[in-house]
């Protein structure tokens, strides 16, 4: 994975990269995010009462999961302020839903002070490097047992051209997540995907807190 730059300003290089991605992140990324429908029909089908989304950028998956599942309370975090303001314009008005602007770390955790019946990362692991890890074992923290880890991320690829373009977007696709999901969580769903004929594999997962 390629070394990504520091920003001059001083926010991450996620942060950064997304203060330019945020304002067409709705409009391009249904072309290659695949599967994040299924983690909405999966999250749904639980009939879950307190939802987190963890990088939940423009609130697409609340928006899609809060039609589903009205009387349910949701919070989203994500790092990036230009990504979590478009979230607040669709969902900001809201009573179910919290909307807070931070790393996903134990002290937000901690400031929620709510056990979560589910935690979905949608293509946000992939992203967090470094961090993944801690960011999944902060999850099992904040679930109930028995609640449910869901994931839907990118899997891994074959060609190395691409593995590098998508570090060059601060994405690491090396079938890393799948391993710690299953040592962390009592599996459920496990499924990888091929999306664009193999080009590469994406991630279907739920766990559960055993
Ligand atoms: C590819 S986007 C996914 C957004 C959304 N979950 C979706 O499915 O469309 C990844 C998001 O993770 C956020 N992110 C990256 N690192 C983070 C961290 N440590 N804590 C919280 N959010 C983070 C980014 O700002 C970005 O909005």
């Amino acid at each position: 994975m390629p070394s990504l730059p520091d920003s001059p300003s001083g926010a991450s290089p996620t942060d950064a990269y997304y203060r330019l991605h945020a304002k067409v992140y709705d409009a391009t990324r249904w072309s290659f995010l695949f599967g994040r429908e299924w983690s909405v029909k999966t999250i749904a089908a639980l009939r879950p009462a307190h939802v987190l989304e963890a990088g939940c950028g423009t609130g697409r998956n609340l928006q899609a999961l809060q039609k589903l599942l009205p009387t349910t309370c949701f919070w989203g975090i994500d790092s990036s302020v230009d990504m979590i303001d478009r979230a607040n314009k669709k969902l900001g008005q809201q009573t179910n839903m919290q909307l807070i602007q931070g790393c996903y770390d134990e002290t937000q955790v901690a400031d929620m002070q709510t056990e979560m019946d589910v935690v979905l990362f949608s293509y946000a692991l992939s992203m967090f490097n470094p961090g993944y890890e801690a960011a999944m074992k902060t999850a099992i923290s904040q679930l109930r047992p028995g609640g449910s880890l869901v994931v839907v991320d990118f899997h891994d690829t074959n060609q190395s051209f691409f593995a590098k373009w998508m570090g060059v977007n601060h994405v690491r696709m090396e079938g890393h997540l799948l391993p710690l999901l299953q040592d962390l969580t009592e599996p459920v769903e496990c499924q990888t995907h091929k999306a664009y004929g193999g080009l590469w594999r994406y991630l279907c997962y739920r766990g559960v807190k055993v």
